[in-house]
């Protein structure tokens, strides 16, 4: 197994410009997805009032407060390709009375829809975060999304607001993000993209804004580097980015196109990987595949300058994260995995990516929240474990709706063969927010330790504080009976002459914040 040998420490200097504001970062890039999907929604967020585990409404109360402590900003729900197998009037009404369902695309289990509009909704308000609703486009009607979303959000005496209300909710729900279907050219229905973007279009057109709340439609997008894809999304909106704001009556078609990436290591989808068992050389390959994500991100931001220069349309990442093999004697449909400090790297660098293109990328949502993939949660009974990567987007909350800042590597950065190709073995980015600076810096080298020099030019720097996050092995993974992946602050920071110095272990995250002045 992967340990941290005492390998020679590498160096590295940045430049970070703190006077040069860059756009944005959306807090909606720490995102996050449920999908009805294994024990994602059922035993993850919902366990039903009359569980053992603290609950509220049958919300479990853990996952909650952990999920609140990291400010998550929305949540996808109910999919994924769940999404367009799903009839949300199935879900609606006393529980008892709801039909049942085959979950065709996740283990083949029966759906009892216990875990319907209300409850997710519910389920948003407790956590303070905005919901992303995903309509059914693939087997799914046009009236069926426009009467979910006058469900949702319609405050007078329409059709669909009785009974809402008839189903015990007064007051209409604020839904910001409405998602057009999910991955249309597979599990969302396998079309071409000329045939899904007729239909997002429609489908848009009848996803209304009712009184005060404005939809923000989002077209299920391209998978990975799929340019051509959301090349043809763009050409669709046609028209309307001619002049004026995207949306409006009449012309609300679509205000923001997605795209998946997943992190896959092995070498066919049959053999992704363990997990948790692994060598050095899948570790780097893995990190190589990671840092792939920025150049697609790109490729598709490219696309949509060439129709948008003014970036008015947005970009979504709305599934990210790594794929493994699940976990040996779990149901395959479940899509369990646990989650290293491999895993946290993964996230990291992921962030630093979103962060250099927070003038395009809008929206991003790791797949998924609890239980599933990629998690920041795993539960087992009445148990709650923080994996290392809720411990990267804790780390990095200070991100959110912050102005990013530039960080750029002064001569060459260290690196490792894999394969054919380089894999730069430090990833950074930076940002700023009430006076006070969050850099964030990961060291991929699995052995060295690396030291970082950071020339911090435009303000005075002071009160550095720097924290990291790594374990012995990069393999390490935190469970209910230890938790050896954890965040501790970092001694070695140095001040001197506005360059701080830190030593980053191997396989390590790390954050430093400063305050900045004249
Ligand atoms: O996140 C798991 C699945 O991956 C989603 O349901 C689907 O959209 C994607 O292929």
């Amino acid at each position: 197994m992967l340990t941290a040998a005492a390998a020679p420490a590498q160096r590295v200097q940045a430049v970070l410009d703190v006077d040069l504001p860059g756009p944005r970062i959306n807090r909606h890039l720490y995102g996050h997805f449920a999908e009805h999907l294994g024990r994602c929604v059922y035993g993850g967020f919902w366990v039903g009032e009359d569980s053992a585990v603290p609950n509220e409404a049958g919300i479990r109360l853990d996952v909650v407060e952990a999920l609140r402590a990291l400010d998550i900003p929305n949540l996808r729900w109910p999919g994924g390709c769940f999404a367009d197998t799903y009839h949300w009037r199935d879900g609606v009404g006393p529980r008892e009375q709801r039909p049942t369902m085959v979950n065709s695309h996740w283990g083949d289990v029966v759906e009892d829809n216990s875990f319907g509009t209300h409850e997710f909704m519910a389920l948003c308000e407790l956590l303070g975060a905005a919901p992303y609703v995903s309509a059914n486009v693939g087997s799914g009607t046009v009236r069926e999304a426009a009467e979910w979303i006058e469900y949702l959000t319609r405050a007078d005496d329409s059709p669909m607001a009785r009974l809402r209300r008839a189903n015990g909710r007064d007051e209409p729900w604020s839904v910001p993000f409405w998602g057009l279907g999910n991955e249309p050219w597979g599990c969302g229905g396998g079309m071409g993209a000329a045939a899904y973007a007729e239909l997002a279009r429609q489908f848009g057109t009848y996803s209304l804004d009712h009184g005060d709340n404005h939809l923000y439609r989002i077209a299920a997008g391209a998978a990975d580097a799929d340019y051509r894809w959301t090349e043809v999304l763009m050409q669709n909106l046609g028209r309307y980015l001619g002049a004026g704001p995207v949306s409006g009556h009449g012309t609300n078609t679509y205000q923001a196109i997605s795209f998946h990436h997943y992190t896959i290591t092995g070498p066919t989808w049959d053999e992704k990987g363990s997990a948790t068992a692994f060598d050095v050389g899948e570790y780097y390959r893995t990190m190589l595949k990671a840092r792939g994500v920025e150049r697609i991100i790109a490729g598709h931001a490219n696309v949509m300058d060439a129709y948008d220069p003014d970036k008015r349309v947005g970009l979504v990442l709305d599934e990210w994260g790594t794929w493994f093999d699940v976990e040996p004697g779990t149901n395959p449909g479940f899509l369990f995995q646990q989650n290293t400090v491999r895993d946290a790297l993964v996230a990291a660098v992921h962030f630093d990516a979103f962060h250099r293109h927070a003038d395009r990328l809008v929206m991003a949502n790791i797949a998924q929240t609890v239980n599933v993939l990629q998690a920041v949660l795993l539960t087992d009974g009445d148990t709650l474990v923080l994996t290392p990567t809720y411990h990267v987007f804790a780390m990095n909350k200070g991100h959110q709706d912050a102005t990013s800042l530039p960080l750029t590597v002064r001569g060459a950065a260290p690196s490792r063969r894999v394969g054919e190709e380089e894999l730069t073995t430090f990833s950074a980015s930076a940002s700023t927010k009430d006076g006070q600076v969050l850099v964030s810096l990961s060291n991929l080298d699995a052995e060295a330790p690396l030291e970082v020099s950071l020339h911090v030019r435009g303000g005075a720097v002071s009160a550095p504080h720097a924290r990291v996050l790594t374990a012995d092995r990069v393999s390490d993974h935190n469970t209910a009976a230890s938790t050896p992946v954890a965040v501790r602050d970092l001694d070695e920071v140095h001040l001197r002459d506005g360059v701080l110095t830190a030593t980053l272990p191997a396989h390590s995250f790390a954050t430093v914040t400063f305050a900045t002045g004249d």
